[in-house]
């Protein structure tokens, strides 16, 4: 195909990029990327760059680009049959298949999955399920949801609220009231640096047990939580926060909502974050990993709990007033039948589990010594460097210093891919789950001469 040199003024003048500054990207002063294929963990740009993807898209490309197997499905699922809707119990080969092998995978006391297109929406549809279980159980005050600071759960009015980053409240009049946030699980951000870890723990027990006391337990229905904060700048919980937390909601009768849509599927090297860190939700979100991104799917699991609700509901209600048209659209669907499959046959989760540590390890050893490095902490492919002016006393950047985002543009400059993270100078990295040890080790060498280009 003969190259189009309009693209790039194309792209200036006409496309609405998400997370994007929008002045600088209209005006040319912040750089493109065209992106035209991509194998394993690699992607090429149009130019012919070619850039190892250290963040696997946006943490969803799990079992790496290029996967004719799945590419297949698709295809196939398209010329058999593109579409038909799941309502009042319509249903296709693929979508059905790929709920049995979801619950089949799912914590056991889990139950049904609803199939949405993205995180936020099935976050959205987390929400209504909690509202309606209230409202059935005739407790129509008990409807606030608490999330943490530093959560992400979306950018929908109501997930956007979820999410607990100022960037995605401000100027939208967000969060909305029925939202509270509490204490995000990171200890090196911990308020005093006295504090022990399981110190701080009960620093966050405290702060969520005060909020619902002020609240009143009557009114809190939910609390949603990452098992391993993602988007918030990658933070696996301190020891014994799962099951602490736990212990309160319970004695609230809070739901709890496990937001998986990054570490479901194998990312921390276990099959899901709740099953890595003991969780027992009443709801999963699913998402990204479902089909490694090659087509648009996620899902909400409900749990046996909440599933009787429901029934109940429509026993005294009709049928639930809920779903999107492209609910369990068959190609998401084929898609993450032929994914998940994948994932199986190339034991990616295993790998996931031990590259991941390589990772970490090799990481933490090979900036122990850096002046601005302030911490290095990861669990399975999920790995974070958080860089402070004075390690010692912990203090931090300023955020105009945009340090985070400088070693990541030298990362790119060097053709390796990681993410600035939206809140601190927080270079983040949750490779494919093919990663191979090689391509770890040019990871950690091109981000240690990356922090040193841009601090010495
Ligand atoms: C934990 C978590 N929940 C929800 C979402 C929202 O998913 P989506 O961007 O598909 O709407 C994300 C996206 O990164 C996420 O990381």
């Amino acid at each position: 195909m003969l190259r189009n040199d309009q693209l790039d003024q194309w792209d200036r003048e006409n496309f609405f990029h998400p997370s994007t500054h929008l002045g600088q990207f209209a005006r040319g002063e912040a750089p493109n990327r065209i992106i035209k294929t991509a194998k394993g963990s690699h992607i090429v740009d149009r130019d012919g760059n070619k850039l190892l993807d250290a963040f696997a898209g946006l943490y969803c490309v799990n079992v790496g680009y290029g996967r004719q197997e799945i590419a297949e499905a698709i295809a196939e699922q398209a010329r058999e049959l593109a579409y038909y809707h799941a309502y009042v119990g319509h249903g296709t080969e693929a979508s059905i298949t790929l709920a049995k092998m979801v619950l089949d995978r799912a914590p056991d006391h889990m139950s049904k999955v609803y199939f949405g297109l993205s995180g936020s929406d099935a976050n959205e549809t987390n929400v209504k399920l909690i509202w309606y279980y209230n409202n059935i159980l005739g407790r129509p005050e008990k409807k606030k949801i608490i999330s943490r600071w530093r959560g992400y759960h979306g950018s929908g009015l109501m997930t956007g609220s979820l999410t607990g980053l100022d960037l995605f409240h401000k100027k939208f009049d967000l969060p909305l009231a029925q939202v509270l946030h509490t204490e995000a699980p990171y200890y090196y951000r911990r308020p005093d640096l006295n504090m022990s870890e399981g110190e701080f723990v009960a620093h966050c027990v405290s702060e969520l047990e005060a909020l619902i006391q002020r609240e009143g337990p009557d009114t809190i229905a939910a609390f949603i939580g990452e098992p391993a904060l993602g988007t918030g700048g990658l933070v696996p919980p301190p020891a014994g926060y799962w099951e602490a937390i736990q212990t309160v909601l319970n004695k609230h009768d809070i739901l709890l909502v496990a937001d998986e849509v990054v570490t479901g599927f194998g990312r921390l090297g276990t099959m899901f974050g709740s099953e890595h860190y003991g969780l027992k939700p009443d709801l999963i979100t699913i998402a990204k990993g479902l089909t490694s991104a090659y087509a648009p799917l996620s899902g909400s699991i409900v749990s046996d709990k909440m599933w009787k609700v429901l029934e109940q509901g429509t026993d005294e209600n009709g049928p639930i007033g809920h779903g999107w048209t492209y609910s369990a659209h068959p190609i998401g669907a084929a898609a993450g039948v032929a994914n998940l499959k994948l994932i199986d046959d190339l034991n990616l989760v295993q790998n996931a589990g031990e590259v991941g540590a390589y990772l970490n390890k090799t990481m933490k050893d090979a900036l122990a010594d850096h002046p601005h490095v302030g911490d290095v902490r990861g669990e399975g492919l999920m790995c974070a460097v958080e860089f402070v002016k004075d390690r010692d006393t912990r203090t931090f950047f300023d955020a105009s210093e945009k340090i985070g985002p400088q070693v990541a543009a030298a990362l790119a400059s060097d053709h390796v891919i990681a993410r600035a993270m939206p809140q601190g100078d927080i270079v983040g990295y949750a490779p494919p789950f093919c990663l191979t040890h090689e391509e770890a080790d040019e990871i950690i060498e091109k981000t240690v001469k990356a922090a040193k280009t841009v601090l010495g």
